[in-house]
């Protein structure tokens, strides 16, 4: 009998497309990116870059041109004390004022994500990893 083999989807390799040059993306810039048809938007915070579905599944608002901020928590883990957290990372959509976590594309208050891209760079490059 054989076995039939599994494709090695780890192996795979992925797409990657070139944004731009990283000294033409410094910190507290943006951009949308058009891939297909899927609008990316794709954040520079202190250095470190993070992409996000670039619209808001509310009413599809584009997301790149959101303000970023912190939030304020009060739950058990914070004792019940309001607490300002993730200070510059919180994206706020310009439509209607939804909160995303830039790291994790979690919707604050929300039981939705948005899925988020790997970005990397490579040889001066910021290229988006898909
Ligand atoms: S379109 Fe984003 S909150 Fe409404």
């Amino acid at each position: 009998m054989t076995q039939e083999k599994q494709p090695d989807t780890k192996s795979r390799s992925r797409r990657k497309v070139p944004i731009m040059p990283a000294v033409d993306f410094p910190h507290g810039a943006r951009v949308e990116v058009q891939v297909g048809r899927v609008r990316i938007a794709v954040f520079n915070i202190n250095g470190e870059y993070f992409a996000l579905y670039g619209r808001c599944p509310h009413q599809s608002a584009p997301l790149s041109r959101g303000r970023l901020q912190g939030t304020v928590i009060c739950n058990k883990e914070t004792c019940w004390e309001t607490k300002w957290v993730h200070d510059g990372e919180v994206l706020v959509c310009p439509g209607h004022g939804m909160e995303y976590h830039v790291r994790s594309g979690k919707a604050f208050g929300y039981d939705l994500k948005l899925r988020t891209y790997e970005v990397v760079v490579e040889e001066g490059q910021v290229t988006l990893v898909l």
